[in-house]
C-alpha cells in the first residue's frame, strides 16, 4: 500500500465517518453519489451533461463537490470517505491516485460493460494504464485534457499587434509588448498546482519531448540534474517577471477571467480554461486565441479526468454501471467535452461539434499518440505517483517561483533530493 493511506490521521477518519454516514445510509440503488472538484462555471456546465444523461434514466444525483482546482482538497475528502468505509459511487480522479486505490483493493469492477462496448479499442493505450488493473476496468476516462496551451485575449493581441509566438523567446517578446502597452502580460493563479502545471510546458519547450520523458517519466537522474533542467527553471523565472503583484493564491478560473475580460493578455493553462471562455459566450478566433505553449507544438502533455468506481454494496452497483455506461457514451463524450474544453477520451468520437480549438485538440492528440509525444503531465500526477507529482514537484516549483529557492542550481538540487526522498 502506498503513502496515500499513511497520511490519513485518525481524527480525519472519525470526522469523515460521522460526516458521511448519513449520505451512505440514504443511498438507494437509483442514486449516483459523485465526488468531484468541478465547481467553476465551465466545469459545472459540463458536469450537467452527465447529470442530465442519468436523470433521463431515472437516476438521482447526489453531488459531493470539493472546490479547489487540480483536485488536491477533493483527494483529501475522498481519502477520508474511503477510509471511513463510505466511498462515493464514483470520484473524479487523476492518474496515479487511481492506481493507489486499485493497489489498496478499494476499486470496483465495470469490466462487463468494457467488454460489451469494446472500450479497449477506442481508448488510447496510455490511458488504459490508469483505467484498468490487471485487465479489470475500475475507472473510465471522460476526456483528455492537455496542459501545454496558452489562451489569449484577441482584442489585446490586436491592440499590441501580436502574432502567434512560435518559441519561448518569441513568447517573451510578446509578453514584453503587452507590458509596454500597460496590460498585465500573464494571468496566473499563484497556487502550487498551477505553477507546476505551467512548468510542465516550460520543461517541454526547453528540452523537447525526449528530455521531458527522460526527466519526468523515467526519472533519469542525469536529466533531472542537467543544464537543460536548470535552463527550464531559468525560463520559469523569466515568466515570473510578467505576472501582476496580486497573483499569489488566486484561483485558476479567476486568472482565466482576467484574460476573458482583457485585463490580461494570456494565461498558460490546461484546456479546462476554454470552458470558462465558452460559458462566458466567447468564441475562439474572434474573442480569444488558443495556441500550443510556444515550442511544444507536436506534443501533448495530457491529463485525463477519470471516474474511479469504488467497492460499493450490491444495491449501489446498478447506479455505478449506469454512470460508467453514460460516461462512455460517444454522444455524452462529445457534448461534455465541447463544454469542458477537453477532447473526448474515445478516439472514435467525431470532431464535428467542436470549435477550432477543440478540433486542433483532437487532431493533436491523434498525431502525438501516433508519434510517441503524448506524454503524461507531471503536475497532474500522470507521470509519477502523487508523492512525487503533487508532492515533491509542486513543492520545489512553488518555492522557486515564490523566491524561497533562489537559483536554478539550487532548484535542480532540491528537486532531485525531494524526488529521491519520495520514492
Ligand atoms: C482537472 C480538470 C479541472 C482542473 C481545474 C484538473 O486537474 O483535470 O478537469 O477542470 O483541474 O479544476
Amino acid at each position: 500500500m502506498r503513502k496515500i493511506w499513511n497520511v490519513l490521521t485518525a481524527t480525519t477518519m472519525v470526522a469523515a465517518a460521522c460526516g458521511f454516514a448519513g449520505a451512505a445510509a440514504a443511498a438507494d440503488n437509483k442514486e449516483v453519489q459523485m465526488l468531484h472538484w468541478w465547481t467553476s462555471g465551465g466545469e459545472a456546465a459540463a458536469l450537467n451533461v452527465i447529470k442530465e444523461a442519468l436523470a433521463k434514466q431515472g437516476y438521482t444525483w447526489k453531488d459531493v463537490p470539493v472546490a479547489g482546482g487540480g483536485g488536491e482538497a477533493a483527494m483529501t475528502t475522498l481519502k477520508a470517505m474511503v477510509a471511513a468505509g463510505n466511498p462515493p459511487t464514483a470520484s473524479q480522479i487523476l492518474g496515479y491516485f487511481a492506481l493507489d486505490y486499485a493497489d489498496a483493493g478499494k476499486l470496483g469492477d465495470v469490466t462487463p460493460l468494457a467488454v460489451k462496448g469494446d472500450w479497449a479499442k477506442v481508448i488510447p493505450t496510455a490511458l488504459q494504464k490508469f483505467t484498468t488493473t490487471n485487465g479489470k476496468w475500475d475507472a473510465v476516462p471522460i476526456n483528455i485534457h492537455s496542459v501545454n496551451w496558452i489562451w489569449l485575449n484577441k482584442a489585446v493581441m490586436d491592440k499590441i499587434g501580436g502574432t502567434e509566438p512560435k518559441n519561448f523567446d518569441e513568447f517573451l517578446a510578446l509578453l514584453d509588448k503587452a507590458k509596454a502597452a500597460g496590460v498585465i502580460p500573464l494571468a496566473l493563479g499563484g497556487q502550487p498546482w498551477q505553477e507546476a502545471t505551467m512548468f510542465d510546458s516550460v520543461v517541454m519547450s526547453t528540452g523537447g519531448p525526449e528530455f521531458y520523458k527522460k526527466a519526468f517519466i523515467d526519472l533519469d537522474e542525469s536529466a533531472l540534474k542537467s543544464d537543460t533542467m536548470k535552463k527550464s527553471f531559468d525560463n520559469l523565472a523569466k515568466l515570473r517577471g510578467y505576472v501582476d503583484p496580486n497573483f499569489a493564491g488566486r484561483d485558476w478560473n479567476l486568472a482565466t477571467a482576467m484574460v476573458v475580460k482583457g485585463d490580461a493578455l494570456a494565461q498558460v493553462m490546461g484546456d479546462w480554461a476554454k470552458g470558462e471562455f465558452k460559458v462566458a459566450n466567447k468564441e475562439p478566433g474572434k474573442d480569444y486565441l488558443c495556441y500550443r505553449f510556444p515550442g511544444t507544438d507536436g506534443t501533448v502533455i495530457y491529463n485525463t479526468d477519470m471516474f474511479a468506481f469504488f467497492n460499493v454494496s450490491a444495491d449501489r452497483k446498478d447506479a455505478q454501471n449506469a454512470l460508467a455506461a453514460a460516461s462512455m457514451d460517444p454522444a455524452v463524450q462529445s457534448a461534455f467535452n465541447v463544454i469542458k474544453g477537453s477532447v473526448p477520451a474515445r478516439i472514435d468520437v467525431s470532431d464535428a461539434a467542436f470549435d477550432m480549438c477543440g478540433k486542433k485538440g483532437i487532431a493533436d492528440v491523434k498525431a502525438a499518440n501516433a508519434k510517441g509525444t503524448f506524454l503524461g503531465s507531471m503536475a497532474q500526477n500522470y507521470a509519477q505517483p502523487p508523492a512525487i507529482g503533487s508532492g515533491a514537484y509542486h513543492d520545489v516549483v512553488t518555492k522557486f517561483f515564490h523566491g524561497q529557492i533562489k537559483t536554478s542550481d539550487q532548484a535542480v538540487a532540491e528537486l532531485d533530493k525531494a524526488i529521491n526522498a519520495a520514492m
